[in-house]
């Protein structure tokens, strides 16, 4: 018999986002599963009941209803007690929890009878990304933490040169390069700041500078890769080295986004008060650790605060503030993770502890608690596999199709070479020698130009154009010669006046071409340099 999945509103104070959306729905239903909604589940995350029905599911007016009658519940957060008395006993519950920290709410869970899979317990392994709900939320957060800075900063954050005054790029400070670091770092370059990080673990200094940004490094050697990939606890030495570091960067940008976590230990505290007093008024902190404690010593979770002019912001909801990407990329994660539940697709689902990525996910097996899953294999397995959950945007070029110009053949460039050889041959044998001279000079000149054009960033090809006309002002020598003739012997050799008055005219016009041309040129590229 296949099982009902039910869906409820979740109740945490705030939370707009919904375990599954409209276009899973069908999925879900394609796999053998029925699928129960609670009525208004959606509306936060702009899916209504409609888009729900038409995917197949069913409304049920209460939770009451459609707890009782459900086999599998999706949920985002982790249920309250209230929610777990309500939870069929034998049933299966997928949604956030966080072992390590509730173990009353594990009890409670244990006591229902229930199997209960967390998707913060599935493992960081290559073979589980796509059920990684963490890196998906904290991706989300990342962006979202720049948005946010951005509201509360009075600036642009790119640079601008306007006909009211220049205007400096920001320059933004990321603690962290993890998922959520380097979500924030991609963000904040592509509104166009300046952006720096620092990350106690030297491997992601490759990953930050290609994404544009630029590595600063704690001068002090310590290795900072800790198990599984993740951080480890730094030395005395390495963290006074650091804070050095940070108070240097505190005092010159006017962003910093902190994202340091060690996973099962409080949030370090990397920003003093000392710091915040530093930095320059209107300057902004977004504390995305602000859960576990927070980076920053006056971090108030959840608020916004405004300390020595200084925005401060420890908001711990950061994907629920942008709902409607956030269920989707959710309800893909747990998508994933029931296929791997029910690989017959006939909507029944199998826990099977052979597999590891299972057997990490499942924290509570038919009331028995599970958590925590033996450590070894799986890190064998972390060990081997690249932990790589950094999402990648779609570059102009891949969206323009330029990324992926098919390779030439060999035969067919053989094909123009032997083609090309026999034209310049052809010339060599037959045309005058005049012409081969003039001839050398124009291959040549096309071969540079090409090589110079080609190297240059296309961003940079009207500062490009712009200069090159200024060069062609190279005309201005003609008239030059023609304003002051070589010296003159006798009347008939004096030139003709008209000719000077239109030289004259030539050199100005020609003045500005090449004046104007090269301050056009310093503005352009002045708007480039940061
Ligand atoms: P992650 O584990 O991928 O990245 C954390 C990074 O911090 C790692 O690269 C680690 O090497 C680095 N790190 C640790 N200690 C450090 C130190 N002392 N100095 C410099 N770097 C250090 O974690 P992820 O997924 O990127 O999450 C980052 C934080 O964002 C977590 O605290 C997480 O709870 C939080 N988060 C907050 C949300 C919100 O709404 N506020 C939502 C999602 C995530």
């Amino acid at each position: 018999m296949s099982l009902r999945i039910g869906i409820p509103l979740e109740t945490f104070a705030g939370e707009k986002r919904v375990a599954t959306v409209p276009d899973v729905v069908e999925k879900l239903i394609k796999m053998g599963f029925s699928v129960s909604l609670e009525s208004g589940a959606g509306a936060a995350a702009n899916f209504n009941d409609d888009a729900y029905r038409d995917a197949g599911a069913e409304i049920v007016p209460s939770a009451v209803a459609l707890m009782g009658a459900s086999d599998i519940i999706f949920k985002v957060r982790a249920p309250s007690k209230e929610e777990i008395s309500l939870i069929k006993p034998g049933a299966t519950l997928i949604s956030f929890l966080w072992p390590a920290q509730n173990s009353e709410l594990m009890q409670c869970l244990a006591e229902r009878k229930l199997t209960v899979l967390a998707m913060d317990s599935v493992p960081r392994i290559s073979r589980a990304q796509k059920m990684d709900a963490l890196s998906s939320m904290a991706n989300i957060a990342g962006y979202r933490a720049v948005i946010e800075a951005a509201h509360h900063f009075g600036r642009f954050f790119t640079g601008q040169i306007t006909a009211a005054g220049k205007v400096p790029p920001a320059k933004v400070f990321v603690i962290g390069a993890g998922v959520a670091g380097l979500a924030a770092l991609g963000t904040a370059v592509g509104l166009g700041a300046i952006v720096r990080a620092n990350d106690t673990r030297p491997e992601v200094g490759d990953q930050v500078k290609s994404m544009g940004a630029e590595f600063v490094p704690v001068d002090y050697q310590e290795e900072g890769t800790g198990v599984g990939g993740y951080a480890k606890a730094m030395s005395e030495g390495f963290q006074k080295a650091q804070r050095n570091t940070f108070a240097n960067q505190a005092k010159d940008v006017d962003i910093i986004i902190t994202t340091a976590l060690i996973p099962g230990k409080a949030a370090p505290k990397l920003i003093t008060a000392e710091m915040v007093k530093s930095m320059r008024a209107g300057s902004v902190i977004v504390d995305m650790a602000a859960e576990q404690g927070g980076n920053c010593e006056l971090t108030v979770p959840g608020e916004v605060v405004v300390t020595h002019g200084v925005t401060i912001i420890g908001y711990t909801d950061l994907p629920s503030r942008l709902s409607k990407q956030a269920s989707t990329l959710y309800a893909t994660n747990v998508l994933r993770l029931a296929e791997e539940l029910c690989k017959t697709l006939d909507g029944v689902i199998n826990v099977n502890f052979a597999d590891e990525v299972i057997r990490g996910a499942t924290v509570i097996k038919d009331g028995v608690i599970t958590w925590p899953p033996p450590q070894i294999k799986i890190l064998e397995l972390a060990k081997n596999s690249v932990i790589s959950n950094v999402p990648v945007a779609l570059s102009k070029k891949s969206i323009h199709g330029h990324g992926s110009l098919k390779p030439v053949s060999s035969s067919l460039l053989a094909l123009v070479f032997s083609g090309g050889a026999l034209l310049f041959w052809f010339i060599g044998a037959f045309a005058p020698a005049s012409f081969i001279s003039h001839f050398t000079v124009f291959v040549l000149a096309c071969f540079i130009g090409y090589m110079v054009i080609w190297n240059v960033t296309p961003a940079l090809h009207t500062p490009l154009m712009s200069v090159t006309n200024a060069i062609s002002s190279i005309i201005a020598v003609g008239a030059l010669v023609q304003v002051a003739p070589p010296i003159v012997s006798s009347a008939q050799d004096r030139p003709d006046v008209l000719i000077q008055v239109l030289s004259v005219a030539a050199l100005m016009l020609t003045a500005i071409n090449m004046f104007g041309g090269f301050a056009v040129t310093h503005r352009m590229l002045a708007m480039f340099r940061k």
